[in-house]
């Protein structure tokens, strides 16, 4: 059994998820975050026996306090997946600020508030895995998603920035960049821009949540040492870097 505690955000539902399921049936001690719905966080984790915490990201005291306790229950972070994220999609000039506020806060202040509670320990270690999830819409744009892309074109910028930080600590940092996946995000989205989405992707599906959970699985492993810094898209062939 592995027995790494791995920590991941926004955990109890799509690619959260089944992100937190594959690291689970891998032997890793999972706890995963959620932010408001008590009811379903508490369910998920009597069906899946995966710890949940709620904690809003974005509150860098919240982080700090709960950390804390998790290290306290669990012993220290080992495995950070950076999952949560939110969208408020609206074209630029009808966007209001407190939407892009909300989308940088809790997609990529979020990152760092996390980042900056686990980095000491995994630096004192001399290990840690950290991945950060990304999305196509920050590799390539798109249409109502200027705070969305910006944040997630952020967490490129900070996952090699970080990586060459903790590299020499045995930290690596990795971005996972998924196209369009089923779930409750993507199927929110009308569902006729949706079909002309779907008919860009040269699959000609949308992806599993699974498909992510498995890159993730494997860049959180003691045999990914050798790669960070880098962006892994799942994207069936949507966008090619
Ligand atoms: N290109 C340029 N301009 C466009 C456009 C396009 N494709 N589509 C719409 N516009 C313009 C319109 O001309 C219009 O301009 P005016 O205000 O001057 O008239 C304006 O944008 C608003 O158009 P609508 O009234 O038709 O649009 P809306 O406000 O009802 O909806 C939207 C806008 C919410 C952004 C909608 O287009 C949308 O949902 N787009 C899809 C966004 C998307 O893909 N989101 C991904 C969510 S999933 C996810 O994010 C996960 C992941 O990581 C992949």
């Amino acid at each position: 059994m592995n027995g790494r505690v791995a920590l991941v955000t926004g955990g109890t539902r799509g690619i959260g998820a089944a992100i937190s399921a594959a690291l689970h049936a891998n032997g890793y001690r999972v706890v995963v975050t959620y932010v408001s719905d008590d009811r379903a966080a508490h369910e998920f984790s009597l069906r899946t026996g995966i710890s949940r915490l709620k904690l809003d990201g974005g509150d860098a005291d919240a982080c700090k306090t709960a950390l804390s306790q998790l290290t306290e229950r669990f012993g220290p972070v080992e495995v950070l997946v950076n999952n949560a994220g939110i969208t408020r999609d609206a074209v630029l000039h009808r966007m209001q600020p407190e939407q892009w506020a909300a989308v940088i806060q809790n997609n990529l202040t979020a990152c760092f508030n996390l980042c900056r509670e686990v980095v000491p320990g995994m630096r004192e270690r001399g290990f840690g895995r950290i991945i950060n999830i990304g999305s196509i819409n920050g590799q390539t744009g798109q249409v109502g998603q200027t705070a969305y892309a910006a944040a997630k074109a952020g967490l490129h910028g900070f996952t090699m920035a970080l990586a060459r930080e903790g590299a020499s600590k045995g930290i690596t940092v990795n971005l996972v960049a998924p196209g369009y996946i089923e779930t409750d995000m993507v199927r929110s989205v009308n569902p006729e821009i949706l079909q002309r989405i779907i008919a860009q992707i040269p699959v000609g599906r949308l992806g599993t949540p699974e498909e992510v959970a498995r890159a993730v699985l494997f860049l959180a492993s003691d045999q990914s040492g050798f790669i960070t810094g880098s962006t892994l898209t799942i994207n069936g062939g949507h966008h090619m870097a």
